[in-house]
């Protein structure tokens, strides 16, 4: 069964076919990280619009690559949520208007759910045995769930305030490093003492979640230095902090990274052998950071998996492949129907209301 997958969220544009939920046909994304790369974050309107520039070329390309006609699109999936309200309604209404015109069934996605299912589009691909425990760290979330079973998840905690991508890009800034922070800073690390700075773990203790905006003005106070009074009274001086000269940039980022990546591990793993875990999984586009990865693998004594490099960060065939196993008794049956009924959801909590 061929999926056709669609992902407007945030500030992707992108578009996959993907063969039964494991086999990606096709893999196409614009990545508008040149577009927003001026404001140093997302700027929605932008987002909104260059997605309408890019959602018919890109989903062209994705049926182009996978060298199949249309008509063997069995069913179309979009990311109805979480994300950006008007990012999300332009892949959304695409994906009604796509189906409307082919007959063939529409499905809203998760995106977090999506995030997850990155790992099963990973060659070779082993059955899971569950529980697992699930982290999915992302520009927008932190959340650790308990997945009990295909598309059965209980979430176990979250941040309270920032993503941990979200802090990877703000200290990024700080730092003057071109975004996105994260893999910038990972590069900057790669030349730097990760013991240079102590800065805070943060919320310690018996629960599984995060804060990352105290470690963020911790970063903050370290590297940079307040105007004067004197000189925000004066006319025309700068008055916005400025980054120290005689501070190590790579000394920074190592210690930064360092201090998000070990209260990322302290918990997954804790949660993993709490619930019994089988394995640890991680998904999202912080799980492509290196030192995360060495460092949950030489905590955790159970089998740690995490997508491919490109598979991190957003994309459709993630998106495809959770539409296939979210829908798999209903594609078995034949049942599957388009949802014209079917909304964006700003938000949209995995495991908080039980299921989905
Ligand atoms: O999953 P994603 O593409 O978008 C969301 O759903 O939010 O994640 C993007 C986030 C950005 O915050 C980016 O800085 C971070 O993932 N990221 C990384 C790395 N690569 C991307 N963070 C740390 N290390 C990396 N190598
Ligand atoms: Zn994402």
């Amino acid at each position: 069964m061929y999926i056709l997958g669609i992902e407007t969220s945030c500030d992707e544009t992108a578009s996959a076919v993907v063969l039964d939920g494991r086999v990606m046909a096709s893999n196409v994304v614009a990545s508008q990280i040149d577009l927003h790369a001026q404001y140093g974050g997302v700027f929605p309107e932008l987002a909104s619009r260059a997605h309408v520039e890019q959602i018919a070329p890109v989903v062209q390309q994705a049926i182009s690559d996978a060298a199949i006609t249309p008509d063997q699109i069995d069913a179309i999936a979009v990311t109805q949520g979480p994300g950006l309200v008007g990012s999300l309604l332009v892949g959304v209404n695409y994906a009604k208007g796509l189906s409307l015109a082919s007959g063939k069934p529409l499905i809203g996605v998760n995106h977090l759910e999506g995030h997850i299912y990155s790992l099963w589009l990973t060659q070779p691909f082993k059955e899971p045995e569950f529980p697992v425990v699930v982290l999915i760290v992302s520009g927008g979330h932190t959340e650790l769930l308990l997945m009990t079973g295909y598309n059965d998840y209980t979430r176990l905690g979250g941040t309270l305030d920032d993503a941990a991508g979200e802090a990877f890009d703000k200290v990024g800034r700080l730092l003057e490093l071109p975004f996105p922070g994260g893999p910038n800073i990972e590069n900057a690390a790669q030349m730097g003492n990760p013991s240079a700075f102590n800065f805070p773990r943060a919320l310690r203790g018996n629960h599984y979640d995060f804060s990352f905006s105290g470690l963020k003005t911790a970063v903050m106070r370290e590297v940079t230095v307040q105007p004067s009074a004197a000189a925000r009274r004066q006319r025309g001086a700068e008055k916005k902090a400025q980054l120290r000269a005689d501070v190590s940039i790579n000394d920074v980022a190592a210690s930064f990274q360092e201090a998000l990546a070990e209260a990322l591990v302290e918990k997954t793993v804790r949660a993993a052998r709490k619930h019994n875990a089988t394995e640890i999984f991680m998904a999202g586009g912080v799980s492509a950071n290196g030192r995360l990865r060495a460092l949950m693998k030489r905590e955790s004594s159970l089998p740690v998996r995490y997508p491919p490099l490109n598979l991190c960060t957003d994309n459709a065939a993630m998106i495809a492949a959770a539409a296939y196993y979210r829908h798999a008794d209903a594609i078995r049956e034949g049942t599957l129907e388009s949802d014209f009924a079917l909304d964006v959801r700003a938000l949209w909590p995995l495991g908080g209301d039980g299921r989905r």
